[in-house]
């Protein structure tokens, strides 16, 4: 199994891409903390990973609240003693609302949810792994990160914010053995999108289809694992071929 012995933090966990990576990630072996604002998901999530035969145990966790930060961090190390994977996935859609019609309240929820959230849990749990030498961190950030026309104004600013980021964590933490990546999804089947594919057509994705959830948890595994030793800094569109055309 590809990240036995390794303890996870999936952050959204309760649904969709979050969802699918902690069952992912259990089924190679990890021990997964599943965290959502919603604690019933999680604990959907919790128990398909045991009924499956993972280890796993469901918080709840609003990234947007330090304290719940500061517990998911406690609590995971109360009960796994190490962290050595984060994938901060936790995030919300503006359904392409344009710049002039984008209030203050969902620009600052946006970049409370998608940015804010991320800087504040890397902060917690870098000095553990600055402390064991060692760690992943997978950043859930979007082709919104690498193109205009893919969010409305706060989620692609969000994106591309989350982008930044994850460079600047690589290229400062890369030397204390921790790899900080982003995974770049294109548009896939999540509660997230289910009703905005019901009437978008596939035709300027080069493989002509919409992305599965599986599909981003088979990269968010490899990321995780041993095997992406020398990947740091990265941001891995995995979208069908949608931004290269
Ligand atoms: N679905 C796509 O096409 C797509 C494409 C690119 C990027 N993404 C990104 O992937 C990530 C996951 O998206 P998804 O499609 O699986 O969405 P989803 O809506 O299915 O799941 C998001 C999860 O995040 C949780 N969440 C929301 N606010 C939270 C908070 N404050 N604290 C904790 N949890 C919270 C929700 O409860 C939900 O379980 C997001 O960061 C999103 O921006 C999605």
């Amino acid at each position: 199994m590809r990240l036995n012995q390794k303890t996870a933090i999936v952050t959204g966990a309760g649904s969709g891409m979050g969802q699918a990576e902690a069952i992912g990630f259990a089924k190679e072996g990890a021990q997964v903390v599943v965290a959502d604002v919603n604690l019933a998901t999680a604990e959907a999530t919790r128990d398909a990973i045991v009924a499956a035969g993972g280890e796993a145990i469901a918080l709840a966790v609003d990234v947007t609240q330090l304290a719940d930060l500061q517990n998911l961090v406690d609590v995971t190390l109360a009960t796994y003693g190490r962290i050595d994977v984060l994938v901060n996935n936790a995030g919300i859609f503006d359904y392409y609302t344009n710049s002039l019609d984008t209030s203050e309240e969902l620009w600052d929820k946006i970049f409370a949810i998608n940015v804010k959230a991320m800087f504040q849990l890397s902060n917690l749990v870098l000095p553990h792994m600055q402390a064991q030498q060692g760690g992943a961190i997978i950043n859930i950030c979007s082709i919104a990160g690498l193109v205009a026309n893919m969010g409305g104004a706060a989620y692609t600013a969000s994106k591309h914010a989350v982008a930044g980021y994850t460079k600047h964590l690589a290229a400062v933490y890369g030397k204390d053995g921790i790899k900080i990546n982003a995974i770049c999804p294109g548009t896939i089947r999540t509660a997230m999108t289910a009703e905005m594919l019901k009437t978008r057509p596939t035709d300027k994705i080069p493989l002509d289809r919409f992305g599965e959830v599986g599909e981003v948890v088979d990269l968010a595994v490899f990321l995780a694992s041993d095997e992406a030793r020398f990947m740091n800094g990265a941001l891995v569109p995995i979208d069908g071929g949608f931004t290269i055309v």
